[in-house]
């Protein structure tokens, strides 16, 4: 349903043990995300966010607390549940690529789908979602015969040939200079609309922070919650008339 949360975070601790001393990571981390809102998460270095990230994509799990994802209870699942969790909900996008050297774009694509319902449809679909991202004409190149921001838009491809609903992305334009950062952030855009994606953003970068709804931004495991960084909708001066 449109108008539920995508995203339902309840009191979440993520405690780490190091040389036997408990440190915690995430201090009681409570959030919710439409569907369909883009969400910006802020904060310095070290302050939990690709922690918090890795914790919604299933792949980390919180010491405490609850997460919900598309009304799934996701701290709660076991290991197969949440493969296919990840597989069919979850596109994630990181800042360093992370495609297989080895296979071209096309197969690096297709990749996901191996382990998906649609399995049969992999290669049609994957090369219609590298169109999409304007790949259409690379299939065949290999990922170090791409440039960065040609190779983000292979892994944006990947994580979105599935159709997920969520997408997390963890400093995507963190290796990219502005002109890509520019382009693949539209990309992101233009594909978070046509699909209807609710996306939740790791970034240190104030002009990827403003294609989001909000901001949240991360302090030694806490939220504060931050204004949008988008000029308001109404002016102030506007509204006397
Ligand atoms: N496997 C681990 N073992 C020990 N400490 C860890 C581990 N993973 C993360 N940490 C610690 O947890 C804290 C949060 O890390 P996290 O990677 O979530 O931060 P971040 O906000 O993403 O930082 P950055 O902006 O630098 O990417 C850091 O202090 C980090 O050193
Ligand atoms: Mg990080």
């Amino acid at each position: 349903m449109k108008s539920e949360n995508m995203v339902e975070a309840v009191n979440v601790y993520r405690e780490l043990s190091s040389n036997g001393r408990r440190l915690p990571i995430l201090r009681g981390i409570s959030f919710s995300v439409a569907s369909g809102e883009w969400v910006a998460l802020t904060g310095p270095s070290g302050s939990g966010k690709s922690t918090l990230l890795g914790i919604l994509a299933g792949i980390d799990k919180p010491t405490s607390g609850n997460i919900r994802v598309g009304g799934y209870e996701i701290s709660a699942q076991s290991e197969n549940n949440l493969a296919r969790f990840r597989n069919q909900m979850i596109g994630i996008v990181f800042q360093s690529f992370n495609l297989i050297p080895t296979m071209t774009a096309l197969e690096n694509v297709e990749a996901p789908m191996y382990i998906h319902p649609n399995k049969r449809n992999a290669q049609s679909l994957a090369a219609d979602m590298l169109r999409q991202v304007g790949m259409g004409d690379r299939f065949h190149h290999l990922p170090h015969q791409l440039s960065g921001g040609e190779q983000q838009r292979v892994a944006i491809a990947r994580a979105l040939v599935t159709r997920p609903q969520l997408l997390l992305a963890d400093e995507p334009t963190g290796n990219l200079d502005s002109s890509n950062s520019k382009q693949v952030m539209q990309v992101i855009q233009e594909m978070s609309r046509r699909m209807n994606l609710t996306v939740i953003m790791v970034t240190h970068d104030s002009s990827v922070a403003s294609y989001a709804d909000r901001c949240l931004h991360i302090m030694d495991g806490r939220l504060a919650e931050q204004e949008p960084e988008k000029p308001p909708r109404f002016p102030v001066n506007q509204v006397a008339a």
